[in-house]
């Protein structure tokens, strides 16, 4: 250990701003940088939380639209040892989610440096210390700081980034273009022909606010998806899901879940929505493809007032052209296109994450790799995926922790002048 701090104080001489972290660093405010600093926390793990936003949850906050719900009840929600206050509907608003995860920061003293982007994270062979070097951002001032730490919790999520396609004539396009993580309402968008381009979660629900503000949108299907009812008979379908695979193996709850959105939902194939040949729940496991929800598109795509429309071939004179040669003028097109993590523009590690940004082992193998590398968020689990990592996390590193703190109680106090850190 003493050469550890002499590392630190060696880099001290060159920079002032190069900071040793007691305990992990977790990059990312997000439910799962929370959940793992809240479970830290409760194993008497000091931690320190970098975020490149000015607030906690981000995503939540500042790229989501106005009627966003959860789309799963809310006991496949919450984050470890806070539930949900009782008073919240079953399925919570995304104020409501922001409040919670307000008040689960406060109650686990969780106190980011918000502002502060991660450039770059590498794992020092030498000293066997992770060394983060970040921007930290005060107005127009920039700053640069080192953290220097034994364990890394990469928590940036699966979303971190937008994807925007590369589509011919969309540059030259006139009118707005905006992607669903700038959507806020369809109030702006009254009376326009809309073109939405995507039919997942956020496309579907996108389609059906521009119709509630009377606008006309038209949803760009290009292959497959399936569409799911919210709830069968009442009962929530994940929570069907969920309980059914306790006894039953995936393939045929898969079948079930079809025969079930039929049965609700009927045929949609004879509106442009073409199932894929694998069930809903086996596409989700092999290529994270999360099926949609329905909550109240598919009535508005049967009354014709959301169009489907196949892929975009091409963007000409305020015109866009499908690749069925139909052509449709268009006022704003809405980008739906999905997300991706952004941890390979950071994190200089070959071993534990491919080039997609996942981890490479798949769950439940994901959340630790070598070196003191962690990853929470990243098994396509959504919140309740989060939270069970979060868990495993803390309970590995406060292991550790309390193995070598117990020893270093023993030996001679080292002095940490220049630690800082969250206890
Ligand atoms: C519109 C929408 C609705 C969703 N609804 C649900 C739902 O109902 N249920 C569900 O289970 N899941 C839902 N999801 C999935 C959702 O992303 C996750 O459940 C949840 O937000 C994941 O939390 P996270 O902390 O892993 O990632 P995020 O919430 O994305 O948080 C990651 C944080 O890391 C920060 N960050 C990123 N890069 C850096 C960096 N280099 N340096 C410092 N900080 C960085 C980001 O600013 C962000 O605050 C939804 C996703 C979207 C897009
Ligand atoms: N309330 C909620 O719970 C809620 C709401 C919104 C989102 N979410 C979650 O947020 C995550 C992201 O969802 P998302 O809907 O934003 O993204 P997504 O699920 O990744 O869907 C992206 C969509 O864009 C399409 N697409 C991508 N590039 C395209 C192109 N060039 N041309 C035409 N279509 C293109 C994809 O089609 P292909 O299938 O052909 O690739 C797909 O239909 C998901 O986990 C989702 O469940 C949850």
């Amino acid at each position: 250990m003493e050469n550890l701090f002499r590392l630190v104080d060696y880099e001290d001489m060159f920079s002032k701003r190069c900071i040793w972290v007691n305990g992990p660093v977790i990059v990312g405010a997000g439910p799962s940088g929370l959940a793992t600093a809240a479970c830290l926390k409760q194993q008497g793990v000091p931690f320190m939380v970098l975020e490149r936003a000015e607030c906690i949850a981000s995503l939540w906050q500042k790229r989501a639209y106005d009627r966003l719900k959860l789309h799963l009840p809310k006991q496949f929600c919450q984050l470890p040892n806070l539930p949900f206050p009782k008073d919240f509907p079953e399925y919570p608003t995304k104020k409501h989610f922001i409040d919670y995860l307000e008040s689960y920061a406060q109650k686990f003293e969780i106190n980011p440096r918000f502002n502060e982007c991660v450039q770059c994270a590498r794992y020092d062979e030498t000293s066997g210390l992770w060394r983060v070097k970040t921007v930290a951002t005060c107005g127009a001032a920039k700053s640069e700081f080192e953290y220097i730490c034994r364990w890394l919790v990469v928590a940036t999520g699966e979303n971190a980034e937008c994807v925007i396609p590369e589509i011919e004539g969309l540059g030259e396009f006139k009118g707005d273009v905006i992607h669903a993580c700038e959507y806020k309402s369809g109030e702006s968008f009254k009376g326009k022909k809309v073109v939405v381009v995507g039919c997942g979660n956020s496309g579907m629900e996108l389609s059906l606010d521009l119709c509630n503000h009377n606008a006309s949108p038209s949803m760009v299907v290009r292959s497959s998806v399936h569409v799911l009812p919210r709830e069968v008979f009442g009962k929530s379908t994940f929570e069907l899901a969920v309980l059914m695979l306790q006894w039953v193996p995936l393939w045929l709850v898969d079948k079930i879940l079809l025969v079930l959105a039929w049965l609700v939902l009927g045929n949609m194939e004879r509106f442009g929505l073409k199932r894929p040949s694998e069930g809903p729940l086996l596409l989700k496991n092999t290529k994270g493809k999360t099926p949609v929800l329905d909550i109240g598109t598919l009535e508005k795509i049967r009354s014709g007032d959301i169009k489907v429309v196949p892929e975009i071939k091409r963007f000409t004179n305020g015109c866009v052209e499908f690749v069925n040669g139909e052509k449709q003028d268009v006022d704003a097109v809405v980008l739906a296109t999905g997300y991706r993590s952004n941890v390979p523009s950071w994190l200089q590690e070959g071993e534990f994450f491919s080039k997609n940004g996942f981890p490479k082992s798949p769950f439940p193998n994901g959340w630790k790799g070598n070196g003191g590398l962690y990853a929470v968020g990243f098994t396509r689990r959504g919140l309740s995926g989060a939270s069970s990592d979060a868990m495993k996390i803390a309970q590995d590193i406060g292991q550790v922790w309390k193995q070598e703190t117990r020893q270093k109680k023993q030996r001679t106090n080292a002095c940490h002048r220049r630690c800082i850190s969250q206890f």
